[in-house]
């Protein structure tokens, strides 16, 4: 039975709001940082760098939550990551909650690039229950080339083209983007050596919130409600992260592919994704 026209004329509604449950969390986990700083830890000094707290908070947030927020992932990305070959980069895997979804089996080792070092245990009991054990390598780093190459470098993946913050020939099979580039420094750059550090012929798998695209198939409401949460202070509570980036652009401008597969999963929601995968022209 079709519910009444009034609860179809209110559905639009909540669908706009359900981020301000996430942007209420991450206050919460914000002011609890710094109540456990100044209380728990007794370290008041620590409240006035707000970098820290921000970022404390984030991974506070998602140690407590990650796991609820991946049971249900956007459109066909068990798929993708589930035919996942080769040496292998994840982009701030955070605490490796999607780990269970790749097959270990063709997979030669996966480096996980992950900058909160709060994360890092949970990560490797979830790379050790996924059945990884020893191929899998936690990196402290970010996806930003001038903290990744010196962690891969230091790590022995990179020869010398690893010096500086330059890396001149492509490294992995395959490079995992998973709502992680909605955060990261400088996106365009930074996915630009991302670019340059897959193999000619590699695959990069995307799971993204990215801007509504509201001219096309998106919605002007939703457009307006990003501007609304940006406002509120959406990037600053959830540790960095911007919901208004045109990541399908910069992923696009960031060279040249042989295969571009970019599908919207909820295109009309404040928070659409798009999911999907781009090979590394040969
Ligand atoms: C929303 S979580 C997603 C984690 C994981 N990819 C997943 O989908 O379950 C975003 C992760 O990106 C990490 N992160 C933040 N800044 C980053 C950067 N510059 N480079 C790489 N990862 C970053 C965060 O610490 C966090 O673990
Ligand atoms: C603030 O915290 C960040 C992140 O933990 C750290 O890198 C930075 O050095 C700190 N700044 C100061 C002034 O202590």
């Amino acid at each position: 039975m079709p519910s009444p026209v009034w609860i179809q004329k209110l559905l639009p509604f909540p669908r706009l709001l359900w981020p301000s449950l996430l942007l209420g969390m991450g206050i919460y986990h914000f002011v609890m940082t710094i109540l456990e700083a100044l209380f728990l830890d007794r370290q008041p000094a620590k409240v006035f760098n707000l970098t820290y707290v921000r970022y404390k908070a984030f991974a506070r947030m998602w140690k407590k939550n990650g796991a609820a927020m991946s049971q249900e992932m956007p459109g066909p990305l068990d798929a993708l990551v589930g035919k996942c070959r080769g040496l292998i980069l994840d982009v701030g895997p955070g605490s490796g909650e999607l780990l269970k979804r790749f097959n270990p089996e063709g997979i030669t080792a996966i480096y996980g690039a992950e900058p909160a070092g709060d994360l890092h245990e949970g990560l490797l009991k979830n790379a050790r229950t996924a059945g990884f054990g020893e191929k899998y390598h936690a990196l402290l780093c970010g996806g930003e080339p001038e903290s990744l190459i010196p962690a891969l470098h230091k790590s022995g993946l990179l020869g010398s083209s690893g010096e500086g913050a330059i890396a001149e020939d492509g490294v992995f099979d395959e490079i995992c983007c998973l709502r992680v580039l909605c955060g990261v420094p400088r996106p365009r750059e930074t996915i630009k050596g991302l670019y340059t550090l897959l193999k000619p012929g590699g695959r990069m798998v995307i799971c993204e919130h990215v801007v509504n695209p509201w001219r096309t198939e998106g919605s002007m409401a939703a457009r307006v409600m990003q501007f609304v949460y940006a406002a509120m202070g959406w990037s600053f509570f959830l540790g960095g992260c911007e919901m208004q980036r045109d990541t399908r652009e910069y992923l696009q401008d960031a060279g040249e592919w042989e295969t571009f597969q970019l599908q919207y999963v909820q295109p009309k929601n404040v928070v659409p994704y798009v999911v999907g995968e781009l090979i590394k022209k040969r």
